[in-house]
């Protein structure tokens, strides 16, 4: 793959996507990495458990290790060095680095600084393409990317899964419908790229009328740690729940993804049945992230 960084999904062509899915489905199916002894570094300014443990696994799984930041209190980020530095530094002690950072636009800025591969492990609201690979490679699994109906529900406005995944399937033939409370509507730039991708952008504030339509309902969390002001998180808080009173009139075949954490959209009643593909799929962040790790250092040595 001819391609140093991964920040967007927009900057990913369908053919990119398609050979990191395939070379998934290689490392999924026992095929040996052609990559190893190589560090990953993890920059992590944010929570996280699966994309920080995930990308480690992969390392770890393809023959390479990591360098690990830690926790932000721990280290020089509290002596007040920037992430400028702090990503020039690193690059000295590792052969592509994980970034994750409150602020929309961090990972995209500390391209500037680097050479080697950067992946953006989510930037505040704005994008998390790694997660999307991992979330097409389940949805092609059990659906196939193209002729899809796909639901999005939740906290579209603060969601960078879903600012992701919308604009990577613009790509493929899906039908995207939108579902979230109108404070929470897709953020206008997003609504923009997924026109300009070609995409018809269907807003809905209830699922009732859409759900039967699906193949796919991907649900998210509300982003509470992005709402300026708690009031306005507990006004939206709790409005979707998704049991089996709600599913009564959805295809049989449906399938609800969820990039996790969840908090309560989901009633755990759910997972017990064969809908709940919210576990494989994040099992699956590790076969996929060892597919883009591979892609990404192949192509930059
Ligand atoms: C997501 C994130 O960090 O954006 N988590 C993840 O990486 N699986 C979703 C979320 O926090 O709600």
């Amino acid at each position: 793959m001819d391609r140093r960084h991964l920040i967007t999904t927009g900057e990913l062509s369908r053919a990119e996507i398609e050979a990191i899915l395939a070379r998934a489905t290689e490392i999924d199916e026992g095929a040996d990495a052609d990559i190893s002894d190589f560090l990953l570094g993890l920059l992590f300014f944010e929570p996280s458990t699966r994309t920080r443990l995930s990308f480690e696994a992969a390392a770890k799984r393809l023959g390479g290790d990591v360098v690990d930041l830690g926790a932000v209190e721990a280290s020089s980020v509290e002596k007040g060095e920037t992430l400028a530095d702090s990503v020039r530094v690193l690059e000295g002690y590792c052969d592509a680095m994980v970034l994750r950072h409150p602020r929309e636009g961090a990972a995209r800025m500390a391209t500037e600084f680097v050479n080697i591969p950067l992946i953006n492990g989510g930037d505040g609201a704005g994008h998390h393409p790694s997660q999307t690979l991992l979330d097409l490679y389940t949805i092609q699994k059990h659906h196939g990317l193209d002729g899809l109906t796909i639901g999005i529900l939740g906290d579209l406005k603060y969601g960078r899964t879903v600012h992701s995944l919308a604009t990577a399937l613009t790509k493929f033939d899906a039908d995207q419908h939108f579902i979230s409370p109108e404070s929470l509507r897709l953020p206008r730039d997003i609504r923009f790229d997924l026109h300009e991708g070609g995409a018809t952008v269907r807003e809905h504030t209830s699922m009732e009328a859409i759900l039967p339509l699906l193949d796919v309902l991907y649900v998210t969390r509300i982003q509470r740690e992005r709402f300026p002001d708690e009031n306005e998180y507990r006004s939206v808080a709790g409005q979707y729940r998704i049991d089996e009173a709600v599913l009564a009139d959805a295809s049989d075949d449906l399938i609800i993804l969820h990039p996790l954490p969840r908090v309560d959209e989901i009633d755990p009643a759910i997972d017990e049945t064969d809908r709940a593909k919210y576990f494989e799929q994040s099992h699956n962040g590790v076969p996929v992230r060892m597919a883009l790790l591979e892609l990404l250092m192949e192509g930059s040595r």
